[in-house]
This record gives C-alpha cells, sequence and structure tokens, in this order.
C-alpha cells in the first residue's frame, strides 16, 4: 500500500493566499512544494524547514517542471500583473508539466467567466471597464492574459479546477465557502470571502472529484445570502 502523503505543489506561494493555502495543506499533512520569485522567498520564512521552495518566476517552464514533478495535486494562484503574459504562461507551463492525472487548482477572480452566463452587477462591469484599459496602459496589469489563461485550463484535458473568488477580506476562518455555477445566482449575492477560506476552498478541491471540469465561483459560507439561499448539506 502507498503511505506516502499527498505531495502539492503551491505555485505563486509568497502571496496572501498562497501562504494559507500552505497553512492548510500542512493542516492536512500534506507534502508542501512551494514556488516564488526570487526576491519573495523571505515571505515564506515562518515555514522554514516544513516546506521545499522552488525559488523562481511562475512562467519559468523549467522552474515549474522541476517544481511540480511527483506532484499529486497543484495549486496555482493566477494575477494580472505585469503585460508579459505572465498568468497565461504560468497556467501553460503547470498544465504541460504536471504529471498525467494530477488534480489542478486555479485561482482567478469572479469576472472570469466559462460559458458566458454570469450576469455581473454594475460595480464589477465600471471595475473592468475602467481598471481593465488604465491599469493595461500603465503597464500595471492585463485581465485578458488571466482570462486567456484561464480559457486554456479550461479546453485542457487536464483534472482541472478554476475557482472564481468575490472580493475578499481577511480575517479568522468561517468555513469553507459554498459556490455556484454562475456570478449573478442569489447565493453569491453578498459578494465577500474571506481570503482564508478561498485557501481552504482551494485546498479542499484537492479531494473533490465533483469539482473537476467546474469553475465554482464562491462566497462566504456565512455571509446574508449564503444563509439565506444555500441549500442543506
Ligand atoms: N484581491 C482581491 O480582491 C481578489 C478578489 C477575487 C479574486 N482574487 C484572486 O485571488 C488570487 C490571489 O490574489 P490576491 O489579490 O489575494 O493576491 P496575493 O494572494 O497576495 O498574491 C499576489 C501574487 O502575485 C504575485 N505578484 C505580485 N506582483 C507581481 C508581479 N509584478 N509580477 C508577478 N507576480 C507578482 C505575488 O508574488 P510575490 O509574493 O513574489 O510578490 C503573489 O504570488 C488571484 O488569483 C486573484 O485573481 C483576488
Amino acid at each position: 500500500m502507498d503511505e506516502r502523503p499527498f505531495r502539492v505543489c503551491v505555485v505563486g506561494a509568497s502571496g496572501k493566499l498562497g501562504r494559507y493555502m500552505i497553512r492548510h495543506a500542512l493542516d492536512r499533512g500534506y507534502e508542501v512544494v512551494g514556488v516564488c520569485r526570487e526576491q519573495s522567498v523571505g515571505k515564506l520564512a515562518e515555514f522554514a524547514g516544513r516546506i521545499t521552495v522552488v525559488p523562481g518566476a511562475t512562467d519559468d517552464r523549467q522552474v515549474i517542471r522541476r517544481a511540480v514533478a511527483g506532484c499529486d495535486g497543484v495549486l496555482t494562484v493566477l494575477v494580472p500583473w505585469g503585460v508579459k503574459g505572465y498568468s497565461t504562461g504560468t497556467a501553460q507551463a503547470v498544465l504541460d508539466h504536471a504529471p498525467p492525472g494530477a488534480r489542478l487548482v486555479f485561482s482567478c477572480g469572479w469576472h472570469i467567466t466559462r460559458d458566458g452566463q454570469d450576469v455581473y452587477g454594475l460595480g464589477l462591469r465600471v471595475f473592468l471597464k475602467v481598471f481593465g484599459p488604465l491599469a493595461r496602459l500603465a503597464r500595471f496589469a492585463d485581465l485578458a492574459d488571466q482570462v486567456e489563461a484561464c480559457r486554456r485550463v479550461f479546453a485542457s484535458d487536464t483534472r482541472w479546477t478554476v475557482v472564481r473568488g468575490s472580493n475578499l477580506e481577511e480575517g479568522e476562518s468561517q468555513g469553507l465557502p459554498v459556490w455556484s455555477r454562475h456570478v449573478g445566482d442569489p447565493v453569491l449575492k453578498s459578494n465577500l470571502t474571506r481570503r482564508a477560506d478561498f485557501a481552504l476552498f482551494m485546498v479542499a478541491a484537492l479531494a473533490d472529484d465533483e469539482l473537476v471540469h467546474e469553475a465554482p465561483a464562491i462566497v462566504g459560507c456565512r455571509t446574508p445570502s449564503a444563509l439565506a439561499h444555500a441549500q442543506p448539506a
């Protein structure tokens, strides 16, 4: 019998979401490999001796190839920063190099749509119309890069899940967020999730085969909309 612990790679490990995911993964007894930019390795000091760190850009294919070798799951933080296709390069490297059959879980925001059936409120529509072009003009971020990254994930034949986060807040965990297939569904109306619980959902998704080939949009389980509309388990 295989007694080896579940081995998970966290790509984008040094960010806030990445560090929460590492904590949840260690709590479950998983072996953790973290990938982050060289200049951010210090942000992982609290995990010294408990995780393996592979320093490097997350869109560096050789870095990812090394980091995901032998992993049962890969948790990837997709961020739109910069205008050089960082998200797309990161997603493609993970898709290409993760071991066959590994569970791949990617993070993004509600603005990503899988089937075009999401219904967005005015606030998010204005944000995307204004922030998107301005961020690209300032060469600060490129939302289209995250869109392309997710398009490639959706089209892949890997065992993927794309977790779409609502607005985020800090604070103690309140439990596993609830989810729905489409933004605009009443259960999601509160549009708020604790970052610790976003991370909890990502890590839990590794072991939840019902989420394979799903793009769940999540919301905190104690928000008013979740309490009003969540289905009993
Ligand atoms: N923030 C929100 O309100 C929000 C809402 C919904 C969904 N999300 C999703 O949640 C996930 C985490 O987002 P977060 O905002 O909470 O951020 P975060 O977890 O703090 O992560 C930010 C990540 O971006 C990296 N990064 C920062 N600047 C970069 C640059 N110039 N080039 C390359 N990488 C850079 C960071 O790496 P270093 O540690 O090396 O700097 C870190 O890995 C993302 O997938 C995001 O789409 C966020």
